[in-house]
């Protein structure tokens, strides 16, 4: 079997990513998609907890620029987050994957609630383990989120999922001289304000010595190669 270079990941998926060229809502063949190259990476015996966003269906920052409280707007957003989690879950089991859903806010009726050690357990179980509501608190974004459980979980990486093949120095869509960095420090990233995640989460990446791997979702078995150790997409820090 191949020697993963990882032995305990978290993935973190944007909202955007499940929804497809729909534009909206959660997209079942994407769904699929997605969880057949998480099943890839399981089979490897990589541990694997994923953090996803809710874009696709609310974003708190949008609503609240147009005059919703921001509080209440990121509560919203969180809920988002959940219902993308349980989707996400049943695409998993429909790949025979075991699975846990834990939440930051307390739904208990549909999903565990967030337990540290309970989590850890389930990942040293072999269960993939999906943490929804984000941090639990609003003016924190998914992105943090996906920090701070990686780092509370002792993950080795961060595998930042993208529309894009990693990380640019302008955005490649608008710019075609856009260039692609190989490697790139975590304070590059906050000094020269490159758009991988929101500040919050990349300074407690850097004061935690976190990787995050950003690369392309939909080149498929990126999420394998990358566990791998092959080169994909942008490093950001050390390994
Ligand atoms: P072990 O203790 O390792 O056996 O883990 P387990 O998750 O299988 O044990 P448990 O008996 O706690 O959970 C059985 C099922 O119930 C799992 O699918 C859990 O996700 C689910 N479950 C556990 N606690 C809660 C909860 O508070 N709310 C909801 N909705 N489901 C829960």
């Amino acid at each position: 079997m191949a020697d993963p270079r990882f032995r305990r990941i978290l993935i973190k998926l944007s909202g955007e990513a499940l929804q497809g060229d729909q534009g909206y809502g959660i997209s079942p063949p994407v769904l699929e998609s997605i969880a057949e190259q998480i099943h890839e990476v399981t089979e490897l015996g990589v541990e694997v907890a994923i953090v996803i966003g809710g874009g696709n269906i609310f974003r708190g920052v949008r609503a609240s620029a147009q005059g919703m409280d921001r509080a209440s707007a990121d509560y919203m957003g969180m809920l988002a987050t959940c219902i993308n989690s349980m989707a996400l879950q049943d695409a998993l089991e429909a790949q025979g994957l075991p699975t846990r859903v834990q939440t930051a806010l307390e739904i208990k009726e549909i999903a565990e609630p967030y337990i540290r050690r309970r989590a850890i357990r389930h990942l040293e179980k072999g269960r993939v383990v999906i943490f929804g509501a984000g941090t639990g608190n609003p003016y924190f974004t998914t992105d943090t989120a996906a920090s701070l459980r990686a780092m509370e979980m002792h993950c080795q990486a961060i595998l930042k999922a993208t529309k894009v093949d990693g990380v640019y120095d302008s955005d490649p869509a608008s710019n075609p001289d856009a260039k692609r960095f190989e490697t790139l420090e975590h304070s590059e990233v906050l000094q020269q304000q490159l758009n991988v995640m929101d500040s919050t989460a990349i300074a407690m990446c850097r004061d935690n010595q976190m990787p995050i791997i950003v690369f392309n979702l939909y080149e498929k078995g990126n999420i394998r190669r990358a566990v791998l150790g092959e080169k994909v997409g942008t490093l950001v820090g050390t390994l």
